[in-house]
């Protein structure tokens, strides 16, 4: 059975002792803020998603706020209702590449739409009492990091749906010092739409119905079913509606209702949704921001979105997820669609490819099902590195560490990925560098352009397969011991090694 809502995904991870209630008071304030060592903590612990119950220093005490519900693979896999992460990234790449699995979204009355049970109109709409605020390290303003972005396209109506974050400028440092004006603290947001270079999709509707003076109807919806968060997170073609894959990834189709103040649709459970419009030419600096890379934006550029209303379900949860050196709590759930998207690309057209891992700092590893004399001809690790520069979406062509091994590299396992280099790779003949790649655009050793902001990385390909027949007719024999016979031997010593 599909998740209803997060609510459901959350009863979920309960039975499978996968959730805990903190009722320890905890403080989440900009100034004494304990999430990040709690961030930190809970990765290190492997630990569970947990409900905060009692926070301290924080502008909204009656909404609980669930902190990690994704932070680790397995606990991604189950936001698409599968219990094993490879099987969730090939379920994911399946129906990627599949459109007649997807469902078209089902409208429902607002009667029947929970998001709708309470309603804040324009006039008495003030972000700083109504929206939680959830600070972290040392982060200027309090982020958005779990709403969905919907938007139409100007010119011909198609929808996205996309997962981005969106600043909170109410009691916010502003960058350059002090805050912001009385107006931005009440009504506005920051949101993390790039268009130059041209990288999200908001990013295109904000620049084309900028480009002709007019303003962009946007809505947020925050802690949905898991599904459309993933859906929202996949690089889907321009034009496609992520609402109709999330649909294919639930098995039936993701009900919607109307908004209030806007043209646009909201899934019905979500439990937060904020409307608004963005403005032509209305832009804020915001900073500090801890970003997915580990290291602080000092400052960046955005637009700005006017709110004008806001509509809640009746005791409504809060998700604050953020962003530090990985991993974190949203790192799996936003690497499971980058590797579904490189490797339902890469499968259509190369089968020899069996697996994509990219890893919570972005290296990207491919494993492939042949090696040494089974591979179709010889550099085909050098082929594969191209095909994921050359990927489709936004992802694979600004991996600046890709690297390629056979079947018997665990794509999971460093040490493996390690050995594999260590053993199989020369480096001059076995690695390509790319002087003009794609930069990731957080990359902060990457030259920043004229736009400030990366656009061109040097990246390497590592091909780690056996060269023959590149190099060799023969290569060693491994040297190690048989899973199975380190398991048989593991439960014959258990009552003298444990
Ligand atoms: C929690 C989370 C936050 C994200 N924040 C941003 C963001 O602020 N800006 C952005 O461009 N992409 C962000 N992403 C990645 C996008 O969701 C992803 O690239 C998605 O495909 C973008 O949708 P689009 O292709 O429709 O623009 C985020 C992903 C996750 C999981």
């Amino acid at each position: 059975m599909p998740y209803h809502d997060m609510r459901a995904y959350l009863n979920r991870l309960k039975e499978l002792g996968e959730y805990k209630d903190v009722d320890v008071p905890l403080r989440c304030d900009r100034e004494g803020s304990e999430l990040q060592a709690l961030m930190r903590h809970l990765h290190n612990i492997d630990g569970p998603a947990v409900k905060l119950n009692k926070l301290e220093g924080y502008n909204t005490p009656d909404v609980p706020v669930v902190f990690n519900p994704y932070g680790t693979r397995h606990r991604t896999a189950l936001s698409i209702e599968v219990d094993d992460p490879l099987e969730a990234k090939l379920k994911l790449a399946r129906i990627l590449g599949d459109r007649n699995s997807w469902h078209k979204p089902r409208m429902v009355d607002a009667g029947d739409a929970p998001c709708k049970d309470v309603i804040i109109t324009e006039d008495q709409v003030s972000l700083g009492e109504q929206v939680p605020h959830v600070w972290f390290g040392k982060e200027g303003p309090a982020y958005i990091t779990s709403g969905v972005a919907i938007t139409k396209d100007p010119e011909n109506g198609e929808r996205n749906v996309g997962w981005y974050r969106h600043t909170q400028l109410h009691n916010a440092w502003h960058p350059a010092g002090g805050s912001y004006s009385a107006k931005r603290q009440q009504r506005d947001l920051a949101v993390f739409g790039y268009w130059n270079p041209p990288m999200n999709h908001i990013g295109l509707h904000i620049a084309k119905a900028w480009g002709n003076g007019q303003p962009l109807e946007v809505a947020i919806a925050i802690c949905c079913d898991p599904a459309v968060h993933v859906a929202a997170a996949t690089g889907l073609p321009y034009g496609l509606d992520e609402y109709d894959f999330a649909g294919g990834l639930r098995g039936t189709p993701v009900e919607l209702t109307k908004c209030e103040s806007v043209d646009l649709e909201v899934p019905a459970t979500s439990e937060w949704v904020l409307e608004g419009v963005m403005l032509p030419g209305e832009e804020e600096a915001i900073g500090w921001h801890s970003n997915p890379v580990g290291y602080y934006d000092k400052v960046q550029t955005f637009p700005i979105m006017q709110v004008n209303c806001i509509t809640h379900r009746k005791n409504p949860l809060w998700h604050s997820t953020m962003e530090m050196v990985p991993p974190f709590d949203h790192n799996y759930i936003a690497i499971l669609p980058v590797e579904g998207e490189v490797l339902s690309d890469l499968q259509h057209k190369i089968p020899e490819v069996k697996d994509v891992v990219v890893t919570p700092n972005m290296m990207y590893v491919v494993q492939l099902s042949v090696d040494g004399a089974s591979k179709p001809h010889p550099e085909f690790g050098k082929y594969i590195l191209h095909a994921v520069w050359g990927a489709a979406g936004r992802w694979g062509r600004t991996a600046k560490m890709v690297v390629v091994v056979g079947p018997d590299v665990d794509p999971y396992d460093l040490g493996q990925i390690e050995w594999a280099i260590m053993s199989r790779v020369q480096p001059k003949s076995d690695v390509i560098i790319n002087a003009s790649g794609q930069a990731f655009v957080l990359d902060p050793s990457a030259p920043k352009s004229a736009q400030g902001v990366p656009t061109q990385s040097e990246q390497m390909g590592i091909d780690a397969t056996i060269k023959i027949p590149e190099r060799f007719d023969d290569y060693p024999e491994v040297s190690n011991a048989d899973p199975a016979d380190v398991a048989a031997l593991a439960e014959k010593l258990r009552d003298v090694l444990g």
